[in-house]
């Protein structure tokens, strides 16, 4: 895959890892570095001139691929994309509709508490009903499934 392209894939666990029993949606390690690691990346490219606090995300598949996005603002303050949202729209953008999100990361510069606001989290609902959200929580490191986030979420029947 070419360097600069959008999407990396997370390579199957080694066999040590793959020994150990895995629960339903639980990362390993290994996985949720490279994801962490990809959402510090990407937020470098963060267009944010009004907040100066830029943000990056990283999605990982359920296919194994990963994806990233950065917040691009605006200055008409509300066509602000988020970082979250940019990832997930990008993935669909080169995979189309029919992409399953195991896993969220988001990274900021600031190093402070920054889980996805809600329009992200619906819209991580929407593609990931039963994803893992990595983030900064009040006193460090936080993961949570994007129910506990979004409970309720809305999805059309
Ligand atoms: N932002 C994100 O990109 N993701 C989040 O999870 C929280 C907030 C962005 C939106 C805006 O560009 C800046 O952070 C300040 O709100």
């Amino acid at each position: 895959m070419a360097h600069d392209s959008p999407a990396t894939r997370v390579t199957p666990p080694a066999a040590d890892e793959s020994l150990l029993p895995m629960p339903k949606n639980i990362l390993s390690a290994r996985v949720r570095k490279k994801l962490e690691q990809a959402a510090v990346k990407v937020m470098k490219n963060a267009y944010a001139p009004y907040s100066n606090f830029h943000v990056g995300a990283a999605i990982l598949l359920t296919n194994g691929m990963v994806f990233s996005g950065c917040n691009v603002e605006n200055a008409s303050y509300g066509m602000t994309n988020c970082a979250e949202r940019t990832a997930i729209f990008s993935a669909v953008a080169q995979l189309g509709p029919k992409i399953e999100i195991q896993a969220v990361a988001v990274a900021n510069d600031h190093g402070v508490a920054c889980s996805p606001c809600g329009a992200c989290r619906q819209v991580i609902y929407e593609f990931g009903p039963d994803a893992i959200i990595f983030f900064q929580g009040a006193s460090g490191p936080k993961q949570a499934h994007i129910t506990e986030l979004l409970p309720e979420g809305f999805r059309l029947q």
